[in-house]
């Protein structure tokens, strides 16, 4: 395997996911736990991420002295190089403004680290990172790649199998930088690429039976990818002995409790029960405005219900979550300190401490779309792992202004008509996530002879790559038209629609 050791760089993760697509496991450590997991892992290669310090100040990060006794391969990434020069006797000046920019690095000799794909004499374009400079490069290191800007763009031992750079291979804005992170694990560790999805799916069989033996383990199954693939993976470790609750707050999209629990009951023979608990959550939403007091109400009820389901079935030893990698990271990132909450999206965190049980994750080492990858090694439909992502509060938070059965009714409705032109038009999976929102405001319209007097329905659609910034997606206007005109006529209680065009930031892509 490859350690990452995180120095605090905004894209260490893509490293991971870098290293992970050319067929490699690999974990990120941060630099204050590298001793720790250096010792746990005996990782074959070391790669050290770049970060937003500078090696000239008293207590920057290092790497650990023992990556450097045991002689395993080391890649070294912008801060990663300056700090390895600075550790085996080289020298680093301060103080130059850290930026991030295109650059031609110019290829001086051959080496493993580029070979099949950059050729000396050459000039290949790269995202390069200015900040502090390497002025004195230890002994044995050569420069084998150069830019005007950084002299020592890249600069290797090949003895000691140092490689160091000054860009970053990890990011799409190096085209070539995949293939290099593929040449360090593969030429220069020498690794196989056999990290696979069933691979992971047997070794986490077997994990899973290990940590359960013969124990209870219950999973809130919401329909989404995640909780429902941790849920079949589980299942396929421990068949019965897992019991998936499903809890239906009332604020779904149409149909779809009953058809993700049919999907899950026609094609996996999982213990999965339905709780319809849509009469509590509504009654105690009604009227609501305040998007954080829904969010709380919401997550304070789904975990009342399903206290009482999992008493009702005799409680568990073990508590299912589809908790994923980024979670993991972040959780550990030592970043500049809090930052703002914007929304509170952790429905149901305070779950796990209140029900006092063992967690059992078994996709804490995957990425967002390695998880998609073994829902289809799991045998679930790609039309069930392609759907957009729906949050947890669900049809709450698209309803601003004070929520009613009423009013969730005539969204879902408008809601239902919105997917389904876009999905006859061939654009569900190009959209990265779109959704109706029904506004607290009334227009006055006519329609037949007569005035109607009724609410706004608002549609949205974003491209996005992680949710973290999005795109309003350009509709041609016959696609609105038209889609509006159906909603119009066949949802009682909307006489206008619009388009949000805004893009996040500044917007958000839920309303609220
Ligand atoms: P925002 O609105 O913050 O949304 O731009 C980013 C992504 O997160 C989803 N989202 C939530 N998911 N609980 C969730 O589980 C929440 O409270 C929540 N709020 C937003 C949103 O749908 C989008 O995919």
């Amino acid at each position: 395997s490859i350690l990452i050791i995180d120095f605090g760089s905004q894209v260490t993760q893509l490293i991971a996911r870098r290293v992970r697509e050319a067929g490699v496991y690999c974990e990120i450590v941060p630099f204050q736990l590298a001793d720790e997991g250096f010792e746990r892992m005996q990782p074959k290669g070391v790669i050290f991420s770049g970060g937003p310090d500078s090696v000239t100040r008293e207590g920057s990060p290092r790497a650990p002295q023992a990556v450097f006794d045991s002689g395993v391969p080391i890649l070294a990434i912008c801060y990663g190089q300056q700090t390895l020069c600075t550790q085996i006797g080289g020298s680093v000046e301060g103080g130059h403004h850290r930026e991030f920019g295109r650059a031609d690095v110019e290829i001086l000799k051959a080496s493993p680290l580029f070979e099949g794909f950059w050729e000396v004499g050459k000039k290949y374009p790269v995202w390069m990172s200015h900040g502090d400079r390497v002025t004195r490069l230890p002994d044995g290191f050569e420069v084998i790649g150069t830019s005007p800007n950084a002299p020592f763009a890249i600069s290797v031992n090949e003895d000691k199998r140092y490689y160091t750079t000054m860009f970053h291979p990890e990011v799409v804005h190096t085209p070539d930088g995949a293939k290099l992170l593929s040449n360090f694990v593969h030429k220069i560790v020498g690794l196989k690429a056999d990290w696979s999805m069933a691979a992971y799916r047997a070794e986490m069989v077997q994990k899973i039976r290990d940590q359960v033996g013969s124990g209870k383990v219950i999973c809130a199954l919401s329909g989404g990818v995640d909780s429902s693939v941790a849920a079949l993976l589980i299942h396929e470790a421990i068949g019965d002995q897992l019991s998936c609750i499903l809890v239906d707050h009332g604020l779904m999209r149409m149909n779809e409790a009953a058809d993700v629990v049919a999907m899950f009951h026609e094609h996996y023979n999982l213990n999965l029960k339905m709780v319809d608990a849509s009469d509590r959550f509504i009654s105690q939403l009604e009227g609501e405005a305040d998007p954080e007091t829904k969010r709380k109400t919401i997550g304070r009820l789904f975990i009342e219900v399903f206290e009482e389901e999992a008493r009702k079935i005799g409680g568990a030893d073990f508590l299912a979550q589809g908790t994923l990698y980024p979670d993991v990271i972040e959780s550990v990132s030592f970043s500049g300190g809090p930052s703002v909450t914007i929304k509170s999206h952790h429905n149901v965190g305070g779950l796990p401490e209140r029900m006092n049980m063992q967690l059992v994750e078994p996709l804490r080492e995957l990425f967002k779309d390695e998880v998609r990858a073994l829902g289809r090694e799991l045998g679930l439909p790609d039309s069930f792992i392609g759907r957009h992502p729906f949050p947890g509060p669900g049809l709450a938070i698209r309803c601003p202004g004070g929520i009613s059965r009423e009013k969730l009714d005539i969204l879902r409705q408008a809601d239902a008509i919105y997917l389904d032109e876009i999905r006859k038009a061939g654009l569900y999976d190009t959209i990265w996530q779109a959704f109706a929102v029904l506004l607290p405001v009334q227009t006055v319209g006519v329609m037949g002879d007569g005035r109607t007097y009724e609410f706004v329905c608002a549609l949205r659609a974003v491209t996005s790559v992680d949710g973290m910034t999005a795109d309003f997606f350009p509709y041609d206007m016959d696609f609105l038209g038209k889609t509006a005109t159906r909603i119009i006529n066949e949802v009682k209680g909307i006489n206008r629609v619009v388009y949000d065009v805004t893009s996040k930031p500044p917007g958000t892509i839920e309303w609220e």
